[in-house]
């Protein structure tokens, strides 16, 4: 009887513990603070994170943006423009405000300047940097010691242009490159507070990108017919214009949802729409190695480099 009596305790009390674990998780669901959640990527990882359950802070800079994110279940809209140090002040006091914390920042707002290096001027590229390289340092910052109370996590949209340098996209290129190099330092300045961070590298997704790029430069004047670039940039305006019509970014936002809420995230997270962006983003990385390795006096030989290779995997 007595038996009997203590099985049945511990029944109840089991389903007392996963009833209150389901509930506490149903009750306290993890936040996330988007930035750039208007369109495009920012607003597919915003609808897939809150189909999931989370809670997500949606930043956006227009008041119909701000306006549609709200009316999303699960979403909470914030006006949040990464280049406007009052706004980030008010979006850390806002959220602070709710109680919940904050789990994850995705610093994804982000910007494409297009065009030649020798003839763009120079405020693009500081616009260009302003947004995609001083907006996440400036929002890390301010919500780092959210992240850090909550051991959470912290990912930046960076893209295979992080790794790849073409002509017409060095700008662009030079902001995704300094994304790696954020990524990686913040990841190791971050462990000793257990917060993982991470970037993630689509290769090309429909969004809005292109086209408010191009928007831009028609306004300012700068597509000039006197570029000594104008083919290049003739081809690239329509595949700019083009670029709303490439592959809805759904498993951009997956890998999001891995690197912020898998027990084991990746640092990098390089997602393209078919292999031959894969193909070509690993050889230039290929590339690079063998450039530095070549000709110097501390070469390695093929053999080595294999070697290398199959340890830094065992590594991974
Ligand atoms: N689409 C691709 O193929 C691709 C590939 C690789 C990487 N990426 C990266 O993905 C990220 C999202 O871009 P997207 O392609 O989804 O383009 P998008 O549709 O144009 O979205 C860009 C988002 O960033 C916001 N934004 C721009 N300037 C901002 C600022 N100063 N402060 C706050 N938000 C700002 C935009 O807001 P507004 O609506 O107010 O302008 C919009 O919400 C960017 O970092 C981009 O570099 C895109």
């Amino acid at each position: 009887m007595k038996k009997i009596t203590l099985i049945a305790v511990f029944i109840l009390a089991s389903t007392f513990a996963i009833v209150s674990f389901a509930s506490e998780a149903k009750e306290t669901p993890k936040t996330v603070l988007v930035t750039g959640a208007s369109s495009g990527i920012g607003l597919k990882i915003t609808e897939v994170l809150a189909e999931n359950g989370y809670i997500v802070y949606a930043g956006a800079r227009k008041d119909d943006d701000l306006k549609r994110l709200e009316a999303m279940e699960n979403v909470e809209s914030v006006k949040l423009d990464v280049t406007d140090q009052e706004q980030i002040n008010a979006a850390v006091k806002k959220i602070a405000d709710k109680g919940r914390g904050l789990d994850a920042l995705v610093n994804n707002a982000g910007i494409a300047v297009i065009g030649p290096l020798i003839e763009v001027p120079v405020e693009e590229l500081e616009w260009q940097m302003n947004v995609n390289v001083l907006g996440p340092f400036r929002v890390t910052q301010a919500f780092a010691p959210m992240i850090i109370e909550s051991k959470g996590r912290i990912t930046t949209t960076g893209s295979i242009s992080g790794i790849l340098s073409g002509s017409m996209f060095g700008h662009y290129s030079m902001s995704k490159h300094a994304v790696e190099a954020f990524t990686d330092s913040l990841a190791k300045e971050m462990e000793r507070f257990d917060v993982q961070v991470s970037v993630i590298e689509p290769g090309n997704y429909a969004s809005k990108i292109g086209e408010s790029y191009i928007k831009r430069l028609e306004k300012k004047g700068y597509w000039g017919e006197d570029s000594a670039y104008v083919d290049e940039l003739t081809r690239m305006k329509a595949g700019m214009a083009n670029a709303a019509q490439s592959k809805d970014p759904k498993e951009v936002a997956e890998a999001v949802m891995h690197a912020l809420f898998s027990d084991k995230p990746k640092r990098r997270y390089m997602v393209v729409p078919h292999a031959g962006q894969a193909d070509y983003t690993l050889r230039q990385v290929m590339t690079e190695m063998l450039q530095l390795n070549q000709d110097q006096p501390y070469s390695f030989s093929r053999e080595q480099l294999i070697e290398m290779m199959d340890a830094q995997m065992k590594a991974l």
